[in-house]
């Protein structure tokens, strides 16, 4: 019978059948010893040279590390073992061997080489608790949407109507022209928040940004929520509460990846509502007197993200920033028309922006006004614009940056480790 790791406990006293990969081989004498993986946890085996062919034990000496194997034996419940049980090796057979020169070795390694060498690199404990993290960030994410009445919409990736002021992907588009690959999801989502309330969109955006920072991908994932009725003031209340949501159910179902990580669980267990809000003009003075250059009007860095976080134990909202600073479809705020109804979410530690949203420009005419100071193309905003004339709508929503979000709940110094094969200005392989 074949079981895989994380279910042995279920077969403790019993004969099985376990297949993974080899990562470690120890032999003293007559005893050897392996520990494998099968991508749900490691087991340590226990091979007995008087116990077993001398078949099974000519081939255990042929093994080595990231050989693919099957191998049979009882389940020993052992306190000292990875998982809480070891296996009594019976019987083994190789199902691919894999020569001595595995890149990824036991020891430090560059962080190009190790990107170079992505598609071994995900084996290793630190990426597969990442990974799990982010798997789960995901599922709680479509939970939170799902168990509230929000309706997922998938949008599209090529797109005539750019969203963001960053650097676009285009490809050549038939007769159509050029196709933009899409920044965002917004644009769609308000269209479908008019059809179906409340909305979210969850895929992939694109940035031909040329920034090399730790916080840049030209490829990321987007979770976008459109929500009908929904003030600015309330869809922070929906950012908070979805952000918490997000850290505590990874604290309850991942510790033992947040430990192989080595993350300091206490500084998320502090992530609960209500967050601070700091209003834009507030927010530079305080810059400006921790001796930041920043001039109201400016969008804020990340030195400056990191300094207003500094003296907060939980994510930051800052509110209302600058008109110029922003997007052309934000609302402009009534009480004061420089700036626009929307905000950033700021995450501890110096993590910075995660998420960015805003109220929507609900005026037709106040819209196309803006368009057309950003200067972009109306023709291709013309649909998007008649959403304005057609039972317009007050409405609100923000995108949440997947991975960034990943690397603050992880503790990760930098966004590469969090997606499985990421995109960057110089890295488009494996
Ligand atoms: O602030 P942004 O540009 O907002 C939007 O795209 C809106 N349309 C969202 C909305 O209101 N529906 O991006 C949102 C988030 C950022 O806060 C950040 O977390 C992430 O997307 N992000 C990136 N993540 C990785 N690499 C990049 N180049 C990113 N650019 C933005
Ligand atoms: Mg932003």
């Amino acid at each position: 019978m074949f079981a895989r790791i994380v279910d042995l406990a279920a077969h403790t006293g019993e004969v099985v059948t376990v297949r993974g990969w080899v990562t470690h081989l120890r032999s003293a004498g007559k005893v050897a010893f392996m520990v494998m993986r099968d991508g749900s946890g490691m087991l340590q085996t226990v091979l007995v040279k008087n116990a077993v062919t001398p078949d099974v034990w000519a081939t255990f000496g042929t093994l080595t590390q990231e050989t693919c194997v099957a191998v049979t034996g009882e389940v020993r419940a052992d306190a000292r073992a990875p998982g809480g049980h070891e296996m009594g090796l019976n019987d083994l057979t190789i199902i691919g061997s894999s020569p001595l020169d595995y890149p990824i070795q036991p020891k430090e390694h560059g962080i190009d080489f190790l990107l170079d060498h992505r598609h071994f690199w995900l084996r290793s404990p630190r990426q597969v608790a990442i990974a799990r993290i982010r798997s789960d960030i995901e599922y709680a994410a479509h939970s939170f949407f799902q168990a509230r009445g929000f309706l997922r919409v998938d949008t599209p990736i090529l797109t005539a109507a750019i969203g963001e002021r960053s650097g676009l992907f285009s490809t050549e588009y038939f007769a159509e022209g050029n196709a933009f690959l899409a920044q965002t999801g917004q644009l769609y989502g308000e269209a479908a928040a008019a059809a179906f309330g409340r909305i979210y969109t969850f895929g992939p955006t694109f940035r031909a940004e040329k920034s090399k920072t730790r916080r840049h991908l030209t490829e990321f994932w987007m979770i976008e929520p459109e929500v009908a009725f929904n003030d600015s003031a309330d869809n922070m209340l929906l950012q908070e509460e979805f952000l918490s949501h997000l850290v505590a159910s990874v604290l309850e179902r991942r510790r033992p990846e947040l430990d192989v990580l080595e993350r300091e669980v206490t500084k998320l267990e502090a992530v609960r509502p209500p967050f601070p809000r700091i209003d834009y003009g507030d927010a530079v003075t305080t810059l400006q007197q921790k001796g930041s250059p920043v001039r109201w009007g400016d969008d804020l860095g990340a030195e400056d993200e990191a300094l207003l976080v500094a003296d907060h134990d939980r994510p930051v909202f800052v509110v209302n920033y600058p008109k110029r600073a922003k997007a052309f479809y934000m609302k402009e705020n009534p009480d004061d028309p420089r700036t626009v109804l929307c905000n950033d979410c700021l995450a501890p530690e110096g993590y910075g922006e995660i998420i960015g949203g805003s109220q929507r420009e609900d005026d037709h005419d106040r819209l196309l006004h803006r368009l057309r100071e950003e200067q972009l193309p109306e023709a291709a905003y013309e649909w998007y614009l008649a959403l304005r004339r057609y039972g317009s709508f007050p409405h609100s929503g923000f995108g949440l940056g997947l991975e960034r979000t990943v690397a603050w709940i992880c503790g990760a110094p930098h966004i590469r480790e969090c997606i499985a094969f990421p995109r960057m200005m110089h890295r488009l392989r494996p």
